[in-house]
């Protein structure tokens, strides 16, 4: 049975009550779904995942995830966040930044996870990110398209229950670009996660997406944007 994962209700997101960004009246993301949020650069995109993470508070209205309302943690491991700005250890291996991937997904964080499964663990996804030549090769080395595959096999290693990826398919090449959409999809599936991605590229968005949420650029209402939710017919 799919159940609620993300729940909103009259949401007004934004960092200033004077300069509200988008405003969402009702919206409710399901276990399994994979969701495109797209819109125009500076709309608040990342805002509204963020929001969605617990970590910029709404201006109004209510967002729970897992059953849980704003400002309740969920549980240890249970949410991926892939930002836009990566936050990789930049001096460490990649080995080492999927590490704290797979040790933040671990439950008990004093637990003694034998390190040879969360080297395998580990090892599973750089080599599904098609990294298993770079594996002790420092982050700073990387080009922009490895670091931001090292997120995502960091964000799979922690085996979350939602995943939500900040555009992450940016600066990768065609075949790339098709090989990461697929693992990720893959994992997605497996695991019945939760996956929301932000996408300025429409028709990347679509091609990954059960439902597109399109923020405007705020014409309609010139004051406050607002957010259309459309079924991705494949
Ligand atoms: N920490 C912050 N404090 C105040 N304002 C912010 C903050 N972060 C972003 N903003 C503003 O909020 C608006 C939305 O930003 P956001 O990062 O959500 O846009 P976005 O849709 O993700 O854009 P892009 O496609 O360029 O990444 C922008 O006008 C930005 O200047
Ligand atoms: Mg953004």
């Amino acid at each position: 049975m799919n159940s609620t994962v993300v729940d909103i209700n009259e949401l007004t997101i934004g960092y200033s009550k004077k300069n509200p960004l988008v405003e969402i009246p009702r919206l409710e993301i399901s276990s399994g779904e994979i969701i495109a949020i797209t819109g125009p650069s500076g709309v608040g995109k990342t805002t509204l995942i963020r929001t969605i993470s617990g970590l910029v508070r709404p201006l109004k209205g209510k967002v729970s995830l897992f059953g849980k309302p704003f400002g309740v943690r969920p549980k240890r491991g249970s949410l991926g966040y892939i930002p836009q700005r990566l936050g990789l250890v930049r001096h460490a291996s990649v080995l080492h930044n999927v590490k704290l991937g797979a040790r933040a997904g671990n439950s008990n964080p004093y637990s003694i996870f034998p390190n040879k499964e969360i080297r395998d663990l580990c090892l599973d996804s750089i080599r599904r990110m098609g990294l298993s030549e770079k594996i002790y090769e420092p982050i700073r080395r990387l080009s922009g398209g490895q670091q931001r595959r090292v997120a995502i096999a960091r964000t799979m290693a922690q085996s979350p229950k939602i995943i939500l990826a900040d555009e992450f398919l940016s600066e990768l090449d065609e075949k790339t670009l098709e090989m990461v959409k697929t693992e990720v999809v893959e994992f997605v599936r497996k695991e019945s996660s939760t996956l929301i991605v932000v996408e300025h590229d429409v028709s990347r968005a679509k091609s990954i997406a059960d439902r597109m949420l399109v923020i405007d650029d705020g014409r309609v209402n010139p004051f406050i944007s607002q957010i259309t939710a459309l079924e991705v017919k494949k």
